[in-house]
């Protein structure tokens, strides 16, 4: 039995979405200077697809509840709730940082009011990239596992 269309339609669309959102979580707005007039936009962009994410795992988890879908159990199954609750997390301690450092004003109204100059140091950072580390070891265990079980592939596409 595959999962229904819509799901798998969510399913590759978020997969593909979560892994650049990740990598420029790391590799662009870390390394990134909070002087660089650029940061706003990549904040802007980071937060905008980090809430459409999170709106649209949440859509899905309606759907699964409602629709007829394949039996998980075991490993995956504790995978797959980690997946999701790990997901909730991540704009929770996003949305702390939003609220602690008044990012909405700074990036979504542009007051012109600078970023602070260390943006590790505020609530919610530590909690976020902990998180994201925790949500990038569940996608290699299950990019592993679904390798592993071919079967279980053919459930998604
Ligand atoms: C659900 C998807 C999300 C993922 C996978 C994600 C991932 C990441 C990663 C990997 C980092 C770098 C962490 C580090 O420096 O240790 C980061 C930074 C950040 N994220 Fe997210 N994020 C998501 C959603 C959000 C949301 C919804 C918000 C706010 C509404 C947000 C706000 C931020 C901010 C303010 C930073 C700090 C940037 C900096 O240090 O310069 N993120 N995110
Ligand atoms: C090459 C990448 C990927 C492959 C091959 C893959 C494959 C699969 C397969 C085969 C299933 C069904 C498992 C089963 O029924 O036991 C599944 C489910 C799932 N995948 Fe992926 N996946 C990939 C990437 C991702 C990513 C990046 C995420 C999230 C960030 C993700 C989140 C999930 C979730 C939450 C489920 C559970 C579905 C449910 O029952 O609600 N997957 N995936």
């Amino acid at each position: 039995m595959r999962y229904p269309l819509v799901l798998r339609l969510i399913h590759w669309f978020t997969a593909l979405m979560f892994i650049p959102q990740l990598a420029g979580g790391w590799f662009w707005l870390r390394t990134m200077a909070n002087t660089d007039p650029l940061k706003l936009d990549a904040l802007m962009y980071h937060m905008a697809v980090g809430v459409g994410l999170v709106a649209l795992t949440s859509i899905r988890l309606v759907l699964r509840l409602r629709l007829h879908r394949p039996e998980t159990s075991g490993l995956a199954l504790w995978v797959h709730r980690a997946f999701y609750a790990s997901i909730f997390l991540m704009p929770v301690s996003g949305f702390t940082m939003v609220f602690a450092a008044r990012l909405n004003d700074i990036v979504f109204a542009r007051t012109g009011a600078p970023l602070p100059a260390d943006l590790s140091s505020i609530p919610g950072h530590f909690w976020h990239g902990a998180t994201a580390l925790a949500l990038t070891v569940l996608i290699a265990l299950h990019i592993a596992g679904a390798f592993k079980d071919r079967q279980t592939i053919k459930r998604m596409i």
